[in-house]
């Protein structure tokens, strides 16, 4: 079963009274301290720059647990090949990135090694060290250092969740600690976001029982927190959501509401099928279709993609302030 948005979730009101008693019964973070330490050390180095561009980029699927001691969950879909990808791209043009992560799904830098890289890359030879195969050392090592000049630069801090309990937890504290940024900080929501949960206090410890006969269950309204972020946890940060669906027909009049209901400066509009091809970028300017390039089957469309909101995002920054209507 798949927990994403259909339809009467997606543009709902949200109460602060919700959104508190949200955060109120959620498990709290086992790793809290140490993930607003991280947060904390990430923020300073990269706000001492000159012109510090931060981005959250948010990645794959959260999941909705049946029971506290979990042994069933309900999924959403997302690979993680457009957070991944995107990362990629936002750290080439100089921003530096939090990426949001669920465990498990794809990473940065990771797109062309094997499925099963640590398998398939890597060779025992007779003395017993360890060496990269011949065929796929030169990615390897390119990915590798691209990687570690990343992360030990200080420019790409990862943090993983699996619930909907840790990723909202730990989106508020992400976007908490970059308010400081201001109009430099952005966020980058391409994770898929379950809209229905079981609320942590009404939830069974343990594994439910199949010998009670068929499972009745009712899911709550998971509380959509994009109207928080930009009210209250970054007011002054650019913010991007995505809208899928797999219909095309309503998909950008989905994108349109989104847009004003919930006061982004774009929404990316993408239909399941065609999600690796092609995105629809809502802004109050209008629309723009951004297409992966035939002629390059290595490029991913989220090259042009990023090329297009870093550009708004640098006009945005530019008329921060004058109050001039910029996206
Ligand atoms: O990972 P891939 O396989 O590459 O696929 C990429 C993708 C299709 C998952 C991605 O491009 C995408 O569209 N992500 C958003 C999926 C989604 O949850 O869409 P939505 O229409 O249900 O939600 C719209 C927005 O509201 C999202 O930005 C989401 O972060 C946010 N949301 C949703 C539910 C909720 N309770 N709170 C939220 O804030």
């Amino acid at each position: 079963m798949d927990a994403m948005d259909h339809d009467s979730g997606e543009l709902q009101e949200v109460s602060a009274a919700e959104i508190k008693s949200f955060f109120e019964s959620a498990p709290p973070l086992k790793d809290g301290d140490e993930i607003n330490k991280k947060l904390k050390e990430f923020v300073e180095r990269n706000s001492s720059a000159t012109a510090p561009r931060v981005v959250c980029v948010t990645s794959g699927g959260t999941t909705v647990p049946l029971e506290q001691q979990c042994v069933r969950f309900i999924d959403n879909f997302s690979s993680g090949h457009r957070g991944a990808a995107s990362t990629e791209y936002f750290l080439k043009a100089g921003y530096s990135v939090i990426f949001l992560y669920r465990s498990g799904s794809c990473q940065p830098y990771c797109s062309s090694l094997p499925d099963d890289p640590l398998l398939e890359c890597f060779d025992i030879s007779d003395d017993s060290n360890i060496q990269v195969r011949q065929s796929h050392a030169e990615v390897v090592k390119r990915v590798i250092s691209e990687h570690h000049a990343a992360v030990s630069g200080g420019y790409l801090l990862k943090l993983p969740f699996t619930t909907i309990f840790e990723y909202l937890q730990i989106l508020r504290l992400v976007a908490l600690s970059l308010s400081c940024l201001g109009p430099c900080a952005m966020f980058y929501l391409a994770a898929a976001v379950s809209d229905f949960y079981v609320p942590w206090e009404t939830m069974t410890v343990h594994k439910i029982q199949s010998r009670s006969g068929p499972l009745d269950m009712r899911l709550a309204q998971a509380p959509k927190m994009l109207s928080v972020l930009r009210k209250e946890w970054a007011p002054v940060a650019f913010c991007i959501s995505f809208k899928l669906e797999t219909d095309s027909k309503i998909l950008v009049e989905k994108a349109d509401m989104a847009l004003k209901k919930y006061d982004m400066h774009m929404v990316l509009a993408n239909e399941l099928s065609t999600r690796k091809e092609e995105v629809i970028v809502v802004s109050k300017s209008g629309k723009t279709v951004v297409r992966k390039d035939k002629a390059q089957p290595c490029v991913d469309v989220e090259s042009p993609l990023i090329e297009l909101v870093v550009d708004r995002h640098s006009t945005y920054i530019k008329h921060s302030g004058d109050g001039t209507e910029t996206t």
